[in-house]
C-alpha cells in the first residue's frame, strides 16, 4: 500500500500492512470484548456469588484479567500506530483526507480511553483485588466501604471506556470505507 512511491524508504508492502491490520483489529476486539465481558457478564454475576467465593475471585482472578486487558490495550495502540504509518505512507497530508480525519478522531478517543483505563479503571480494579486479598487473610477491619467505592469506580470506568471504544470503533470502520 504505497501511495508515495517517490520515497522508497517508507514503502510498506501490502502483506505487512495486512498483518498490522490483522494484529490491530484482533487486539481491539480483545480490548472491547474483554471490557464488555467484564462489565456485562462477570461483574453482575460476581455480585450474586457467596461472599467468600466473590472475595477469592476478586483476589485471584481479577489481577490476571486486568493484565490481559492491559496487554490488549498496548497491542491495539502499537499495531494501530504501525498501521497508521503503513496506510498513510508516512505522508502527513493523509491526515487531511476524509479517511485521515476519521482515523484521527478515533485515535484521540482511543488515547483518552487508554489514559482513563490506566489511571482510573485499572487502579480501581487493583485496589478491589488488594482489599479482597486482605479480607481473605483476615487483615481487613470494619465494613468494606472502600472496597465497594473502588468496585463502583471500576464499574463506572469500564462503562465509560466501553462507550468511548464503541464510538472509536465506528470512526475506524467509517475510515475503512
Ligand atoms: C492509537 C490508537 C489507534 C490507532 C493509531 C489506530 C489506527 C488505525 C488505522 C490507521 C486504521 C486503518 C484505517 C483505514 O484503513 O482507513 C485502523 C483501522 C481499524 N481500527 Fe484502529 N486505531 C486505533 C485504535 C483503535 C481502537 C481502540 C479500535 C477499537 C475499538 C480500533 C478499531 C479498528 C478497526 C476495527 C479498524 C478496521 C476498519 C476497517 O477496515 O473497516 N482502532 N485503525
Amino acid at each position: 500500500m504505497n501511495k508515495n512511491p517517490s520515497n522508497p524508504l517508507i514503502l510498506v508492502p501490502e502483506t505487512v500492512t495486512q498483518i498490522f491490520a490483522f494484529g490491530h483489529v484482533l487486539a481491539a476486539m480483545v480490548w472491547l470484548g474483554g471490557g464488555m465481558f467484564t462489565a456485562f457478564a462477570l461483574g453482575p454475576n460476581i455480585r450474586k456469588m457467596p461472599q467468600g467465593a466473590a472475595l477469592e475471585f476478586n483476589a485471584r482472578v481479577v489481577p490476571n484479567l486486568t493484565r490481559f486487558i492491559q496487554a490488549s490495550i498496548g497491542s491495539t495502540l502499537l499495531f494501530g500506530l504501525l498501521l497508521l504509518y503503513a496506510v498513510s505512507d508516512g505522508d502527513s497530508s493523509w491526515f487531511s483526507t476524509t479517511q485521515g480525519e476519521e482515523v484521527s478522531v478515533g485515535i484521540a478517543l482511543a488515547l483518552v480511553t487508554a489514559i482513563m483505563a490506566f489511571t482510573v479503571t485499572m487502579p480501581a480494579f487493583r485496589k478491589v483485588s488488594k482489599a479482597a486479598a486482605e479480607a481473605l487473610e483476615g487483615k481487613q477491619q470494619g465494613p468494606p466501604t472502600e472496597m465497594m467505592a473502588n468496585a463502583k469506580r471500576a464499574r463506572q470506568g469500564s462503562m465509560a471506556g466501553i462507550i468511548l471504544l464503541l464510538i472509536t470503533l465506528a470512526t475506524m470502520v467509517a475510515a475503512g470505507f
